[in-house]
């Protein structure tokens, strides 16, 4: 019988790598993250303004952080979707998801592009990408949580039909110690 990981891994090959063409022409390439992106995959997080490094829920200028996630990459908990340009990462979604227990029917996408590749629809393709992915995998509804500083990307989530379920107050500390709200965005897929 095949298996959510045999349906994943023909999806992947199926998939990708592939070209995608952005709202001003230019083309990059998307295809899951590899174990030797580390180096481009840091790069790519340390050219990031701190105002949008500083309500992510890791530390991405940590290059700890980074190896960690390389070390322990295993598509079928967190899967990285990364666009290239050049050889260069230039935008990172992932979706997080778990076989097991009560949020077996949910997967998380956290999403980030560089500043450079915005505005152009990179975001927009990266997500509608893992969106695509969580419903070949069965899932049901996608979350995203994020900042109330993060207003694009509330706006990206608003434009592929995530609808804010609820606010918990002070809940996140960011990176400079500031207590911040978060912002719990759901996506139904089946809806
Ligand atoms: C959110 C983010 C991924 C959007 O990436 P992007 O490549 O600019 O995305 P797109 O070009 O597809 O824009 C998507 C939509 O977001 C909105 N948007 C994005 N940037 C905007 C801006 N500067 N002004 C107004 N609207 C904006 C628009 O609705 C846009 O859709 P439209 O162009 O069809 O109107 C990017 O701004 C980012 O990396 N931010 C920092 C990290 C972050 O906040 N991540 C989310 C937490 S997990």
């Amino acid at each position: 019988m095949e298996t959510a990981l045999d349906k994943l891994v023909e999806l992947l090959i199926k998939n990708y790598p592939k070209k995608v063409l952005l709202d001003d022409g230019s083309e990059v390439m998307f295809r899951p993250l590899r174990k030797d992106d580390g180096k481009s995959l840091a790069e790519f997080f340390r050219n990031l303004p701190l105002k949008d490094r500083v309500c992510l829920k890791e530390d991405v200028s940590d290059p700890m952080v980074i190896e960690n996630w390389i070390w322990n990459l295993d598509y079928d908990n967190v899967l990285p979707i990364v666009a290239t340009h050049d050889d260069r990462i230039v935008g990172d979604a992932t979706l997080h998801f778990s076989p097991i227990g009560w949020t077996k029917h949910q997967g998380e996408i956290r999403i980030t592009t560089d500043v450079n590749y915005r505005v152009k629809g990179l975001g927009t393709r990266l997500t509608q990408d893992v969106i695509h992915i969580a419903q070949e995998l069965g899932l049901e509804q996608i979350s995203l949580e994020i900042s109330p500083e993060l207003q694009e990307a509330f706006l990206l989530c608003q434009k592929l039909g995530f609808k804010q379920e609820a606010v918990l107050k002070g809940f996140i500390m960011d990176l400079e110690g500031k207590e911040t709200d978060l912002v719990l965005m759901i996506k139904h897929l089946n809806a």
